[in-house]
């Protein structure tokens, strides 16, 4: 048999480590029983926390917003250039606008275009501007100058721009679904090209309406234009604010998109006519899309190497992405000609994976979209509708990218229905624990209705090239592969909620939590993931921890331009506790009555056959919800060696001094109250077990470490070499009742021959009697080759937790703890759990419970030491 285990990881000497609390850290307190869901930074405490550095970056970019905007303009014989329309860039020579704009009033076309100069009427600004002939104009065949239709034009440059910052092609909106509750008119204003008060470009938002709504308002005036009333071409718009012009003709009507934390502007119609400045009246203008066939094809014929992948959205908004201004939220200063970003703000991050995200699927591969989140590491939420595909239940998990775990049972709200967006949440309980990453805290469930954020983060997918950050001298390279998505969602409350399609007319619940983005996205880059957390991490103290807020229902376009609603934990808790804490809830609806007879120290009948003691609740270790109650609620009966009553069996003298006594010694190392048990051989003494000193003739150990034959000696491991250090050993006593198979009763008190003499190398060890919580973070305590003895952080779980992989009924007199930063465990009964209190004492908690061989499991059990008092104080020598 090997002496010592070897346990090359996270061995760190006693003398220098043990006996410092963690720096900075209150001693907090664990329970033995679970009774709250809330309880995920004291189950899954981290031990450690790196401090997180955020990198800086910042950059000027110039002022890029109207790029693509150009002025259309007649050059006049005494040299001057009037300018009268409004054109937009599609292409290096290629110029957008509307037909009519290819005469002026007296029948003259246009010959120039300018680009990059917000101001025609100024110098100051001119360093930018390039101004180019126009070559040719191509009006739509079908257009009529008689009518209002068709009302669209190419203009060719006589040669390409010079791309930059201020000038680049803008891209086209191409489906027919106009979902932007605002559009922007860009213009130099419909009569102000020639007056001085509106020389510089101004932006007009508009708000689209239903061409039916229009038509009323257009009959009468434009009869004659439109006399076959306004049609699917048609795109209505109105200023609401009535002050401004609609813009010019033949400019765009555009929106802006995000992508790479760039905007793109996206040219959705083209100015045709409007009203007057000053009146509320909708301006009508051309939709793009209707003729995307007709932009390309006659783009092609003169010349220009496009296809009909040319203004495919993802395409086009990469191909200029580094001309763009960055999308507002990560631009940290701006001013004319500069502006700095940081990309730490970005609203889309790509991550490479998220450690508490599953993905769920079904054995026949029906259903592919749902998502959950892992809150345990047997236990994942997701929403109700991922709990079935017609009718059948999905048969996995995968997380961690490639791993996969089988679903076990599956609890769905039974508040549900389907298809409605109420009591959408569903608990998958695995088969066996999840394979976790070390260390891994699962997520955590946010228990409050109020969120202290503003933000939160939902989760999607879509292809890199288009989501990842783009800086400034980075050159864009297409790569459609699929990544995970975070997006930083802002908080609406129910009346600023906008929900997309179906769901816009819908009433918001107190469980419904509504995030997103103001501003739209380019089309399909994002796709929300179904089921998944809407998560923030948070610190409590100084440690931070993964928090799921809510789970995603719907949301178009990962919630930009229209929300995600999703369905908020909180509202949830007392369902979740139900299944979650089942064992709880099965015990309290299986509670004995009370018995009147039976007062606070009689003897009484457990109800296992075993006879205890009735005591108030708080002196039993058995949860009371496992127990009969006697005369009222606050006294039970409890099982007579699980009983602590000092009074009873008065506490030693030398055991009830311990934390007094050691307090005032001087010490040396925390080993000091530390044994080695040793048997004598043939070959020398061999040392197979730690011991803890308690008297000055009694060592405390484990019955399963002694095994059958009687140990001789103990070395003194506060000692040293010295010749003191070893002593001989008088004899043994083993708990009556130690059960080797089944591991309960695992302790022994081992008596030494001569008293020890207490001093600055030898003292005793406290016991710890508090019957109902232990420290939450204990040392556990085990000898090694290099040092006389090392030790592991280990952080206190409930017992239910051990019972998960336990084979054995883990017992009340039992502790169950996690080790933090292994997958799995290998005790041999000779470690001890002890605990060193910031005042200087270590008190002993727990005793290895023997595991005949290394059991891959996350979770030790211990022999729960305050559960033997009695029987430690009747025995003591
Ligand atoms: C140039 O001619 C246009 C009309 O063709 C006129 O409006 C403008 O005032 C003239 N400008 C100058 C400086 O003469
Ligand atoms: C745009 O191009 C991407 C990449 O080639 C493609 O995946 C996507 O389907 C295209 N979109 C449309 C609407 O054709
Ligand atoms: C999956 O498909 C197989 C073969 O078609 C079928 O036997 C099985 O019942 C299906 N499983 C489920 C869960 O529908
Ligand atoms: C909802 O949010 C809007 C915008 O933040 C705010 O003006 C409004 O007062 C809020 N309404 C309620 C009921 O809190
Ligand atoms: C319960 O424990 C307290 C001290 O922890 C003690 O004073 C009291 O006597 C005990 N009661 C019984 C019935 O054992
Ligand atoms: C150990 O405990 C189990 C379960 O209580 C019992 O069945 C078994 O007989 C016990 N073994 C011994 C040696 O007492
Ligand atoms: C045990 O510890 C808990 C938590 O510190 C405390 O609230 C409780 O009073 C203690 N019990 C006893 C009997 O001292």
């Amino acid at each position: 048999m090997e002496i010592f285990s070897v346990r090359a990881l996270f061995c760190i000497s006693l003398s220098f480590v043990l006996g410092a609390t963690q720096k900075g850290v209150s001693v907090q307190m664990f329970p033995n029983e679970r009774t709250t869901l809330d309880d995920c930074h004291l189950r899954f405490y981290k031990l450690l926390e790196e401090p997180e550095v955020k990198p800086a970056f910042g950059m000027p970019v110039p002022l890029k917003e109207f790029a693509h905007m150009g002025a259309i303009g007649w050059s006049q014989v005494n040299g001057t250039i009037l300018w009268q329309c409004g054109g937009t860039l599609i292409w290096n020579n290629f110029v957008l606008t509307a037909a009519h704009c290819a005469v002026d009033s007296s029948n003259q076309a246009p010959d120039v275009v300018r680009f990059g100069d917000i101001n025609l009427f100024s110098a100051d600004d001119d360093m930018y501007a390039q101004q180019l002939k126009i070559a040719e104009i191509i009006r739509h065949p079908e257009h009529k100058y008689a009518s209002y239709y068709h009302d669209i034009a190419l203009l060719r440059l006589e040669k390409n721009v010079r791309l930059h910052d201020t000038v680049a092609p803008a891209c086209l909106w191409l489906d027919d679904e106009i979902r932007f509750r605002k559009l922007e008119a860009t213009g130099w204003g419909k009569t102000g090209f020639a007056e001085e008060q509106t020389p510089i470009l101004l932006k007009v938002v508009l708000e689209p309406m239903p061409n039916d709504r229009c038509d009323e308002v257009y009959n009468q005036e434009n009869t004659r234009k439109l006399r076959h009333g306004l049609q699917d071409q048609h795109l209505c718009a109105v200023d609401d604010r009535m002050d401004t012009c609609e813009g010019d003709s033949g400019g765009p009507l555009q929106v802006k998109l995000m992508h790479n934390s760039k905007i793109t502007p996206f040219i959705v119609a083209i100015t045709s006519f409007g009203s007057a400045c000053g009146t509320s009246s909708p301006g009508v203008y051309t939709k793009v899309a209707p003729y995307h066939d007709w932009i390309v094809s006659t783009m092609r014929k003169k010349g220009a190497k496009v296809d009909e992948n040319t203004y495919n959205s993802t395409i086009c908004a990469l191909r200029y992405v580094h001309l763009r201004e960055y999308d507002d939220a990560v631009i940290t200063l701006k001013e004319v000609d500069f502006t700095s970003y940081n990309s730490d703000l970005m609203r889309i991050t790509v991550i490479n994976h998220e450690n508490h995200f599953v993905e769920i699927y079904w054995e026949n591969d029906t259903r592919d979209d749902c998502h959950g989140v892992i809150i345990d590491e047997d236990t994942v939420l997701t929403i109700a509708e991922c709990a079935d595909s017609k009718g059948v239940p999905p048969t996995y998990v995968t997380y961690l990218g490639e791993k996969a775990a089988p679903i076990g049972k599956i609890h769905v709200h039974p508040g549900f229905s389907r298809n409605q967006p109420y009591n959408n949440i569903a608990i998958l309980k695995m088969v066996e624990f999840l394979d976790l990453p070390i260390p891994f805290q699962p997520s955590c469930i946010w228990h409050d209705h109020d969120i202290p954020e503003t933000a939160l983060r939902a989760i999607g997918y879509g292809r890199t090239d288009i989501n990842e950050f783009f800086y400034d001298g980075d050159k864009a390279v297409l790569d459609a592969t699929p990544t995970l998505l975070t997006m930083s969602s802002t908080i609406f409350n129910e009346s600023s909620c906008v929900l997309p399609g179906k769901y816009s007319k819908m009433q918001l619940s107190r469980e419904h939590l509504c995030i997103g983005n103001d501003i739209f996205l380019v089309p399909d880059s994002c796709l929300l993931l179904l089921g998944s957390p809407v998560n923030e991490y948070k610190y409590v103290e100084d440690r931070k921890y993964h928090v799921t807020f809510a789970l995603s229902q719907f949301g178009r376009d990962c919630g930009f331009g229209e929300y995600i609603l999703a369905t908020r934990l909180s509202s949830h808790i007392e369902w979740m506790k139900s299944v979650l804490l089942s064992a709880y809830e099965d015990t309290v609806s299986a509670l004995t009555f009370f018995d009147p007879d039976l007062h606070e120290d009689s003897r009484c009948e457990t109800g296992t056959g075993t006879e205890g003691q009735c005591v108030p609740i708080a002196n039993c270790s058995v949860p009371w919800r496992q127990l009969k109650f006697c005369s009222s609620s606050k006294i039970v009966c409890c099982p007579l060696a699980l009983s602590y009553n000092p009074q009873r069996n008065s506490m030693h003298p030398e055991l009830l001094a311990c934390p007094q006594m050691v307090r005032k010694m001087k010490r040396s190392i925390p080993p000091a109250s530390m044994v080695i048990i040793g048997w004598s051989t043939k070959s020398g003494i061999k040392f197979r077990c730690l011991g803890s000193i308690i008297t000055k003739l009694t060592v405390v150990t484990s019955a399963s470490c002694l095994g059958r034959t009687v140990p001789q000696i103990v070395e003194l491991l506060g000692e040293g070499e010295s010749q003191n250090a070893r002593l001989v050993i008088d004899g043994i006593l083993k708990h009556p009742d130690y059960n080797s198979t089944h591991h309960t009763n695992d302790i022994a008190l081992v008596k030494l021959r001569i008293p020890l003499t207490w001093g600055e190398h030898v003292h005793p060890t406290c016991l710890w009697t508090n019957l109902t919580h232990v420290p939450l973070v204990m040392n556990m305590v085990f000898p090694d080759r290099e040092h006389p003895v090392a030790f592991e952080h280990v952080t206190a779980m409930y017992n239910s937790d051990c019972q998960r992989t336990h084979p054995l009924a883990v017992q009340s007199s039992q502790i169950c703890a996690r080790s933090y930063n292994r997958p799995f465990t290998c005790m041999t009964g000779i470690d001890q759990l002890r605990w060193d209190s910031p005042t200087g004492e270590s008190y002993l908690i727990g005793l290895a419970v023997n595991e005949p061989e290394c059991s891959e499991w996350r979770y030790m059990i211990f022999t729960r030491v305050s559960s033997f008092l009695d029987w430690i104080n009747a025995n003591v020598f």
